[in-house]
């Protein structure tokens, strides 16, 4: 078998010099002038990749596995793309720089475990990716699913909006093939990047036969998360975590360990087609907070999910009357843990008590009024974050606009 030694050098490039023009410490949107998101562009195979630009020296001997499984790993931005303006520092940096190829090809040792092909979907900071890019991401990868001799797909992603991606796809592919988002904190020509090690996790992980079965994943710092669960929580290397739920297992340097399986609805048993929908219903996302008095939306959304812990009297009257209307109004728990709060478990939830005619002045009144139209029940979300009951809510109502049929929906999923 041929052994490949791959010494990659420090080669600033005309590219890079361009870079050292802006002077900021956050990632900026970097545009893609030669591909519009969501566009798709033939895949090719790692061993026709370019070299990474700016990437430190290291030297790597491969012997590339020529039976290993295939793997598509599909670029959407991000700083695990990222090139900073002066590479090797810790200073500011453009998300969504390098290309899929020009990522993989900085990992030779992906080689070792998988056939990896690259396509580039957008190459954007993660902030820019919109609910449209999720529909079209989600069917991209639906249909290269179909393929019999793929194993698996990896999406490279921004980690700022990472996690809103991963639970869209977890809810939409529906296949029981291994997807995993993988993203990284510094970018990629930094001092100590995290995205190369965390890449080559995540190829190994789609690559698994272990990996089936457990829906779409969120691989990072060794640690295998549910999408489900997975919540950037910080802004520095180990800072996506699942809190008390959802770490599947790990990567170890003997490859992925499973330890656990969600089993909740996704994949194959989704009922969410995406066939005909291109665009997903307008949800907002709205707080409670002590002396609230509730939101009022002139977007016309189609639902509203309201983080709280328990609303004030004026806030529960104006989220009932929204209700009124059709708009379809989910409570989730602002810590995302919600686990006595009904709907959920083997029995009906147990009824929430509208406290609005005990604690609303307005409502005390003893004129005798006709008859209200009964209200719609509002929605419990159980033991999701309140971007996440977003999320569910705008998929769900691709389906149905009856609350009772959606909160059916967030007892399953
Ligand atoms: C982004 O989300 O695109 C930038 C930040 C990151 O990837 O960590």
């Amino acid at each position: 078998m041929r052994e490949i030694h791959i010494m990659r050098v420090v080669r600033p490039t005309v590219a890079l010099l361009a870079f050292a023009v802006a002077a900021c410490t956050r990632p900026v949107a970097a545009p893609v002038p030669s591909l519009s998101p969501a566009t798709p562009v033939a895949a090719t195979s790692l061993a026709a990749a370019a070299p990474a630009a700016g990437v430190a020296a290291r030297p790597v001997a491969v012997v590339p596995n020529p039976n290993a499984p295939k793997v598509l790993v599909i670029a959407t931005g991000g700083t695990i793309a990222g090139v900073q303006n002066a590479p090797g520092t810790l200073g500011a940096y453009r998300a969504g720089t390098l290309t899929a190829e020009q990522i993989t090809a900085s990992v030779p040792e992906l080689a070792r475990y998988a056939r990896v092909e690259t396509e580039q979907f957008s190459n954007v900071a993660s902030t820019l990716v919109t609910p449209e890019m999720w529909v079209k991401l989600a069917k991209r990868i639906n249909a290269v699913l179909q393929r019999g001799d793929l194993a698996g797909v990896v999406v490279t992603h921004g980690t700022d909006r990472l996690e809103e991606t991963a639970f869209f796809l977890y809810l939409t592919v529906r296949s029981n093939k291994p997807v995993v988002v993988v993203g990284a904190q510094r970018p990629a020509t930094g001092i100590s990047p995290d995205g190369p090690i965390n890449l080559l996790s995540a190829v190994r992980t789609a690559a698994s036969p272990k990996a089936v079965q457990k829906g779409v994943m969120v691989v990072m710092d060794d640690r295998i998360l549910s999408a489900r669960e997975s919540r950037k929580l910080y802004q520095r290397t180990g800072g996506f975590s699942t809190g008390d739920m959802g770490m599947l297992g790990v990567v170890a340097s003997q490859g992925p360990e499973f330890f656990f399986a969600p089993v909740r609805r996704f994949g194959e048993r989704s009922e969410f087609d995406l066939d005909g929908v291109d665009t997903l219903p307008k949800v907002e996302l709205t707080m409670s907070y002590p002396g609230g008095t509730g939101h009022t939306f002139t977007t016309n959304p189609k639902g509203v999910v309201v983080a709280t812990t328990g609303m004030t009297a004026a806030e529960n009257a104006t989220y009932r009357a929204l209700r009124q209307t059709g708009v379809v109004v989910v409570t989730s728990f602002t810590s995302g843990e919600n686990v006595n709060g009904g709907g959920g478990g083997d029995g009906p939830p147990p009824a929430r008590v509208d406290t609005t005619a005990q604690r609303d002045p307005a409502s005390r009144d003893s004129v005798a009024r006709p008859a209200a139209a009964p209200v719609p029940p509002g929605v419990t979300a159980l033991h999701l974050t309140a971007t996440k009951a977003r999320i569910l809510l705008m998929v769900a109502l691709t389906k149905t606009k009856d609350p009772r049929e959606i909160q059916r929906i967030f007892n399953e999923y």
